[in-house]
């Protein structure tokens, strides 16, 4: 499913970790010229050692920007492919190849093609949470945190195809008041939260606010009092009288809570089962250890061919100057 190649799957070791692995990759990045850019679901030692820790569209446009020589992106495939789009020249590396998403997995390239011909006159409005396929065949990309505002600018008599979440779009479409042609695709991390076990949460804790990312199903967006990106819940967090929120989303996001609103209390909130299902298992494939080998070996690269390349850059572009 991935452009890049079986042989840059390799990443056997054959020397030891160093003691100091901080030290180790500070001194990595000064080699490579290299800027670390990382999702707020990564491990929290990634985020502290970070150049830049933000949401998607934050990550996209440090990407856009950055003067770096290489980008090592801790986050999963399709961040990084994004980074790869924008930065043709630079080596784009991935801690982990096998760190994915379910979401940009629910939407295969084929099939898209198939729903697209199928709605003819339809502009495509794609979430970023997509390979390089799909945002070669969209018209515009989106995050979560401009959805709402993207599908606003376009003309009301303009039909519209969301993909590929279909919580999103479902979202999009309340605060739009916008018919939209939605794939139905999710994310299983958000798609795991327990409404039954929110509102116990929320009798227990009476003072606590919910608040949940766009990608949560509708029967858990209605107990939130905020619903927006890691980046936006962050920040509601900071600002809100509240000492205690019930987060629905990955709970990676949580350090960075943590760290700036100290004395307020964070609960994750619970997976239907009793499991860990509410972390997401693409994310956290990457480790201080991987993002170590990635950045001494070179490799895993991210690669894509120019054709597909210039394709998702047109809606990507489109993205950033109808968000600036
Ligand atoms: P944001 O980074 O836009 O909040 O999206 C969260 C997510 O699911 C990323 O995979
Ligand atoms: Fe994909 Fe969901 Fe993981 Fe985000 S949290 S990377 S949408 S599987």
């Amino acid at each position: 499913m991935f452009t890049t190649t079986l042989a840059q799957r390799d990443t056997t070791q054959t020397s030891a970790l160093p003691l100091d692995l901080f030290a180790a990759i500070a001194d990595l990045k000064k080699e490579l010229n290299a800027v670390i850019l990382a999702h707020y679901y990564q491990e929290p030692d990634i985020q502290d050692i970070a150049d830049f820790i933000g949401d998607s569209l934050q990550l996209a446009k440090a990407a856009a920007k950055t003067n770096a020589d290489a980008i090592v992106f801790a986050g999963v495939h399709f961040m990084a492919e994004t980074a790869k789009i924008l930065n043709p020249d630079k080596l784009v590396l991935l801690p982990d190849l096998n760190a994915g998403c379910s979401l940009a997995d629910s939407c295969p390239a084929e099939a898209f093609a198939a729903f697209k011909a199928a709605h003819p006159n339809h502009l495509v409005v794609s979430y970023i949470n997509c390979s390089a396929d799909i945002k070669a065949m969209s018209d515009i990309i989106c995050t979560s945190s401009n959805a709402v505002k993207i599908v606003q600018q376009i003309p009301k008599e303009q039909p519209i195809i969301f993909a590929p979440d279909r919580n999103l779009g479902r979202y999009v479409m309340e605060q739009t008041g916008r018919d939209l042609v939605l794939w139905e695709g999710s994310c299983i991390v958000h798609e795991t939260f327990s409404e039954k076990k929110i509102v116990q949460l929320k009798v227990i804790h009476p003072e606590a606010e919910a608040i949940a990312h766009p990608e949560c199903e509708s029967s858990v967006l209605r107990h939130a009092s905020f619903i927006g990106s890691t980046a936006a819940l962050l920040k509601y967090c900071q600002i809100s009288p509240a000492q205690e929120f019930i987060v629905a989303t990955e709970p990676g996001i949580i350090h960075q809570m943590q760290k700036l609103a100290p004395s307020k209390r964070f609960i994750p909130a619970p997976p239907q089962n009793n499991c860990n299902c509410n972390e997401c298992p693409f994310m956290r494939l990457n480790t201080l250890e991987k993002l170590y080998w990635a950045m001494k070996n070179r490799t895993p690269e991210i690669t894509m061919s120019e054709d597909i390349r210039l394709a998702a850059l047109r809606p990507m572009q489109r993205m950033l100057e109808m968000s600036a």
